[in-house]
């Protein structure tokens, strides 16, 4: 398939690499195409691998990720063009951390909103899909190195488009457990996991961590 990662940040080129090795085509948009990051991340990975703007990248994909700083993630999806993006799966792994008053980040959307439901309100034609962004990105394309049963969660307003994403989590980044949160107002939910996120991260000074849902009873779908 061809795949567009917007953000050539550690999520965006952890995620295009993985993509690469699983043998799809990646063109990894940025803000500044060109650049020298971009071109050894292109250079690195092959025939498939290119790199262009973020309106290129959305172009080229036929489902896109979203890896870009999440307070800058609306202008960034706004660049790579309404068009470009219309009728496409969407995977949003951005969180609207903010950092402008330091350490530890607040959320700059939260409780009654979120960066995932602002993204799909922005562009209703797109099909957004919330998903990996209460795990690192080792984590998101490698969910072996926690060991154990651990869940990645998802949300989203289009059935369809949450099927085929909980494929590639399954099939593609080897996720054993999906859980489905409901629609796309669920991402209140996940993003306003990173407070927890953080303070396990200085608890337990590793990024390969991951929670796992203990129910009484589960559905065998999960
Ligand atoms: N790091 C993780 O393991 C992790 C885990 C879960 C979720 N997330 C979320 O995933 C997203 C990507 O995280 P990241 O750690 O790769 O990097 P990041 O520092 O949040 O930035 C990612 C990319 O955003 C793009 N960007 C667009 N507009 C920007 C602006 N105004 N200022 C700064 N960057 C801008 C940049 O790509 P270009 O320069 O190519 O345009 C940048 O490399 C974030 O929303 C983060 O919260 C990260």
């Amino acid at each position: 398939m061809k795949i567009g990662v917007l953000g050539t940040g550690m999520v965006g080129s952890t995620i295009a690499t993985k993509l690469i090795a699983l043998g799809q085509e990646v063109m990894l948009g940025s803000r500044s195409p060109g650049s020298e990051k971009a071109a050894a991340w292109a250079q690195a990975n092959g025939a498939n691998a290119s790199q262009g703007s973020y309106a290129q990248a959305a172009r080229f994909g036929e489902i896109l990720f979203n890896c870009t700083q999440g307070t800058a993630s609306i202008e960034a999806l706004q660049s790579a063009g309404a068009e470009n993006l219309k009728a496409k799966i969407l995977i949003d792994i951005a969180n609207p951390l903010d950092f402008s008053r330091g350490a530890p980040p607040t959320l700059s959307i939260c409780n009654t909103d979120s960066l995932g439901e602002r993204i799909q309100r922005t562009f209703p034609e797109t099909k957004v899909v919330k998903t990996l962004n209460t795990v690192n990105c080792e984590v998101m394309v490698n969910p072996t190195l926690v060991p154990g049963d651990h869940d990645i969660f998802l949300c989203g307003n289009d059935a369809g488009a949450k099927a085929r994403v909980t494929d590639i989590l399954k099939q593609w980044f080897g996720w054993r457990s999906v859980i489905d949160l409901g629609d796309i107002s669920a991402a209140r939910a996940t993003e306003q996991m990173m407070p927890i996120w953080l303070r396990l991260y200085g608890v337990l000074s590793t990024l390969h961590f991951n929670v796992r849902v203990v129910a009484a009873s589960r559905s065998s779908s999960q």
